[in-house]
């Protein structure tokens, strides 16, 4: 069955007001985890790689809100996979879903976490919505509209040279692989003006769409953290690479940076081994 061509500002809509939801349930939680109440941790693909409780009860609100209104559309969540997700006949949308992007900050009390709900259609994101649980912030995108914070146009900044750029980072959780991730970065901070590991993918690829940062590299991320950030930062203007459209960058790097230093930092990354991380 042909599928009608979706609202792409419904969705928009949509994923901001279910990722807004979750996140005033996220920082009620986190207020009364700072008030000394205890969350149950539990490790996934490392010792260090952990869940709470609370991924996984924002991730049940965002399912059952989407559940209300979007029924019969599938939704992949990084806590409960493609569980229930078969979509109906000719459905189109399918909604990628981390319920905190940056637990490990969360769990610390760090303020930089997120949740991030993006609408995809053949695996491309068309909508999403990363909203700050702490700053209230909220981070939105429609592909092709332009992307916002707080309703105001975003841009990407315009560094005129490589060593000129502040470039954002982040690291797996498998200890083998962070040291390989080590290395490119040691190969690479001889080249720009510094790096920056803040602790959330979602939102190192929104501080590109800001300014905030100048470019942002990882290895290793999921649909799930990307998904609604990376059309954040590429309606911003930003040149992005997502996990396995440029083998030169590895099977899964993601790559997001500035038109002016894009290729420089690109060439840079390849020489340095991103390729072999
Ligand atoms: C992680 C964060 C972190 C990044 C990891 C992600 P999680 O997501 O985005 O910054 O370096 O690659 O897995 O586990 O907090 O949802
Ligand atoms: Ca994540
Ligand atoms: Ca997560």
């Amino acid at each position: 069955m042909e599928s009608a061509e979706p609202d792409l500002a419904i969705l928009t809509e949509t994923a901001e007001r279910v990722a807004t939801e979750a996140a005033e349930l996220v920082r009620d939680a986190r207020e009364s985890m700072l008030a000394g109440r205890a969350v149950t941790v539990d490790t996934k693909t490392s010792t260090t790689d952990v869940v709470t409780a609370v991924d996984h009860e924002s991730e049940r609100l965002i399912r059952a809100r989407l559940a209300e209104l979007r029924p019969g559309e599938p939704v992949l969540g990084e806590e409960g996979g493609h569980e229930g997700t078969s979509g109906a006949p000719g459905t189109a949308v399918t909604w990628v879903v981390d319920p905190i992007d940056g637990t490990v900050n969360f769990l610390y009390g760090l303020p930089e976490f997120a949740v991030s709900v993006a609408a995809q259609v053949d695996g491309v994101s068309v909508a999403g919505a990363v909203v700050e649980p702490v700053s209230g912030r909220r981070w939105t995108a429609t592909r092709g509209a332009g992307s916002w914070l707080d309703g105001r146009r975003l841009a990407v900044s315009a560094p005129e040279r490589l060593d000129l750029a502040l470039v954002g980072t982040g690291f797996a959780y498998v200890p083998e692989r962070r040291a390989r991730q080590a290395e490119l970065v040691a190969g690479l901070l001889g080249h720009v003006r510094d790096i920056r590991r803040p602790g959330s993918a979602a939102l190192d690829l929104c501080a590109v769409a800001a300014g905030w940062t100048d470019a942002y590299f990882e290895h290793g991320l999921h649909r799930w953290d990307w998904a609604a950030a990376a059309l954040v930062a590429t309606e911003a203007g930003a040149v992005v690479s997502l996990p396995g459209e440029d083998p030169e960058l590895g099977a899964d790097g993601t790559l997001a940076a500035a038109p002016p230093i894009a290729e420089a930092l690109r060439a840079v990354l390849v020489k340095c081994g991103a390729g072999a991380v």
